[in-house]
């Protein structure tokens, strides 16, 4: 299920963010998709609020990794600095997902078919300075 969205502000990605964070669930992955400065860590940070955990979120681009602790805790990857999938093994990256948190990964297209099959997929493109276009395709359970 593929759907679109038009945001036309921070606000609303924001909004969509936390609504989706506060329906995540143990286990899922969400991909976030999108270049530089199109609001992936903006959107972590909201998805971050909505699983009402407090604590601020940071970018991972140096550390590729950032847990956050709470009832179900957040793994928020950022896999700019990632050149082959391959380096992935070194995160045991595979684990994230069998584990008792939900992952949010910016940067997803560097994981290529490293993926769970029912990976939430978010593109997000920049329209203009304050406008995003924001797909989301669902898994088909
Ligand atoms: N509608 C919008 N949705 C998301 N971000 C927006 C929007 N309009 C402007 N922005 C700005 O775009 C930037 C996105 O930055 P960031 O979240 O760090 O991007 P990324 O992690 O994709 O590189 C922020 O400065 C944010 O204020
Ligand atoms: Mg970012």
């Amino acid at each position: 299920m593929k759907t679109e969205f038009l945001s036309e502000s921070i606000e609303d990605t924001g909004k969509l963010a936390q609504e989706m964070g506060s329906k995540a669930k143990q286990g899922e992955v969400y991909a976030l998709y999108g270049d530089l400065g199109t609001g992936k860590t903006l959107f972590t940070k909201n998805f971050a609020l909505g699983m009402e955990i407090t604590e601020e979120i940071t970018s991972p681009t140096f550390t590729l990794l950032e847990e956050y602790d709470a009832e179900i805790p957040l793994y928020h990857f950022d896999l700019y600095r990632i050149e082959s999938p391959e380096e992935l093994d070194f995160l045991s990256f595979e684990e994230y997902w069998e584990g008792k948190g939900v992952s949010v990964i910016e940067w997803a297209e560097r994981a290529q078919d490293r993926l769970p099959e029912n990976t939430v997929k978010i593109y997000i493109t920049y329209i203009d300075s304050c406008r995003r276009k924001i797909s989301i395709e669902h898994p088909d359970y």
